[in-house]
């Protein structure tokens, strides 16, 4: 009997999104809201702050997924949260109960208003041809007032990716214990997309279930993502963001007044 499972490239693997629907009740023991978030968030609010040419009281997060960050920038600005998963924004507004939740695609979605801000963050990762990411850009401008700024910050980009890049986090919470093992790997890096292996490791008072997600994400150069902010309309301000050993370059996008 063969019992390992074989993989000869993507093509032959189907993407799944448990961690978005069946799985979404996970979301919550993966990262600290109120700690590594926070800082974060911080983070994201001075760069508001420094770079808006208008007074920032208004948010948009897109790609809000839980509501993590909504739960440390609602401090400083009235948020609005948008995602592609119903299950993610229930979530969201079980954490944040005060601020506004929205169903939408950010390739399509048009609001009737626009914003002082826009934060993208990792939910951008999953625009995984250069297409969609094009159109998730053009979608973050058209919902910024004159002054606004865009920040946006790659989760990779094709300078800072590691093979194989493999990390995990265990988290313990009423009688479960659960490990989340993330795995990258790029099987052609002439194209512009990776695979993000997720592992479950989910003990239920000791009693083992094990499940998986696989998706299709995209990486882009540095470059490619100076070429798509400016060709959208933007003027960029680029710095560097540092969580543990982790870099991360966050892009402050202002939308001209
Ligand atoms: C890792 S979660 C984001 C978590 C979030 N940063 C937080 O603070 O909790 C990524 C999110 O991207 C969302 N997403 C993926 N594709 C999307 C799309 N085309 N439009 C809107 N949201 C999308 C998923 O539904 C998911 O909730």
């Amino acid at each position: 009997m063969n019992t390992s499972l074989e993989f000869g490239g993507r093509k032959q693997m189907k993407e799944t999104c448990h961690l978005y629907t069946d799985l979404a009740w996970l979301w919550p023991m993966w990262g600290d809201a109120a700690t590594e978030y926070a800082h974060y968030c911080e983070h994201v609010t001075a760069l508001v702050r420094q770079y808006a040419e208008r007074q920032t009281t208004t948010l948009l997060n897109i790609g809000c997924g839980g509501g993590k960050n909504v739960l440390n920038l609602k401090l400083n600005f009235n948020v609005t949260g948008l995602d592609l998963s119903p299950t993610m924004l229930a979530q969201a507004k079980e954490l944040n109960p005060e601020s506004i939740f929205v169903h939408g695609d950010m390739r399509a979605f048009r609001l009737n208003s626009t914003f002082d801000a826009v934060l993208m963050d990792d939910a951008i990762s999953h625009m995984n041809c250069r297409a969609d990411f094009v159109a998730a850009l053009r979608t973050a401008y058209a919902h910024l007032k004159p002054g606004g700024v865009l920040i946006v910050t790659p989760d990779v980009t094709i300078e800072t990716f590691q093979q194989n890049k493999t990390t995990f986090t265990a988290a313990t919470r009423d009688g479960l214990d659960v490990v989340f093992i993330e795995n990258m790997y790029d099987t052609d890096p002439a194209d512009e997309q990776h695979e993000t292996t997720i592992l479950y490791l989910i003990r239920d008072h000791g009693r083992l279930r094990i499940e998986t997600d696989y998706w299709v994400m995209g990486i882009f150069s540095l470059d490619t993502w100076r070429h798509v902010l400016h060709e959208t309309g933007f003027q960029i301000h680029e710095g560097l963001y540092r969580q543990g050993e982790d870099e991360y370059t966050v892009f402050a996008c202002v939308k001209a007044s």
